[in-house]
């Protein structure tokens, strides 16, 4: 059977690790070249080193996502090496401190969660959106949480970082609808005909 993404060039942040390491494992099952990006360059060299295991191909480029400077290195490293970006899974997150009451919350756990978990995602968009415009479509993908909408009471900082790229959770999950979606405030020239923006919700939870 044909693969679906044969030809194409992908990137996962936080491929690392977790979610990204298997969706860069995933991608590369579908025909994909993986570029692999993480903070920690020894588990995102692991991933790619995984993937072309596996027969697939893959480049590991290390970034911090809440980094202006590293976010455009990775994606102009990118191009240099594919000529292309295709997908783009913006996935790289992080838990921050947990268990804080709100107005105990650490600054420094402030800044370090909204600056992964949504500037990161931010900085990632802004950078991909031109390369998938001008080569005539892509398609990018960021990740969340549902339970940035959940009771989860001792990851107040973390819900509302993750809730901020995503769309409302889903009416089944019977959780409040969270307004605070970036993905949604996406604007973009053409975005709606060539290229595909989501935030798919996450109705499971991943062993990570
Ligand atoms: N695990 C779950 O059940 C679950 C459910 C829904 C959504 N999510 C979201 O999915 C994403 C990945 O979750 P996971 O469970 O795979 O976590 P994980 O901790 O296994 O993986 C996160 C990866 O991101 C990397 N990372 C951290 N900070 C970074 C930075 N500044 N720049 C680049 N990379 C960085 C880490 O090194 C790690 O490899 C997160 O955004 C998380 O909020 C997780």
């Amino acid at each position: 059977m044909a693969r679906t993404l044969e030809g194409k060039v992908a990137l996962v942040t936080g491929g690392g690790t977790g979610i990204g390491r298997a969706a860069s494992l995933a991608f590369a099952r579908e025909g994909a070249t993986v570029i692999v990006s993480d903070v920690n360059a020894d588990t995102g060299e692991e991933t790619a080193e995984r993937v072309r295991a596996a027969g697939g191909g893959a480049v590991f480029i290390k970034a911090d996502v809440s980094r202006a400077s590293e976010v455009e290195a990775l994606i102009d490293e990118a191009l240099r090496t594919y000529r292309r970006l295709d997908c783009a899974f913006n996935n790289a997150g992080i838990a921050g401190p947990i268990g804080s009451l709100t107005h105990e919350y650490p600054d420094d756990g402030w800044d370090h969660v909204i600056g992964v978990n949504l500037k990161g995602v931010w900085l990632c968009i802004r950078c991909e959106i031109p390369h998938m415009l001008a080569q005539g479509g892509g398609a990018i993908v960021n990740n969340a949480s549902g339970g940035s909408s959940a009771r989860q009471a001792l990851r107040r900082m973390w819900r509302a970082s993750t809730g901020s790229p995503v769309s409302p959770a889903p009416p089944h999950w019977n959780t409040p609808r969270k307004g605070s979606a970036l993905t949604r405030s996406i604007r973009a020239p053409s975005a709606r005909r060539s290229s595909t923006l989501s935030s798919p919700p996450c109705p499971t939870s991943y062993p990570s």
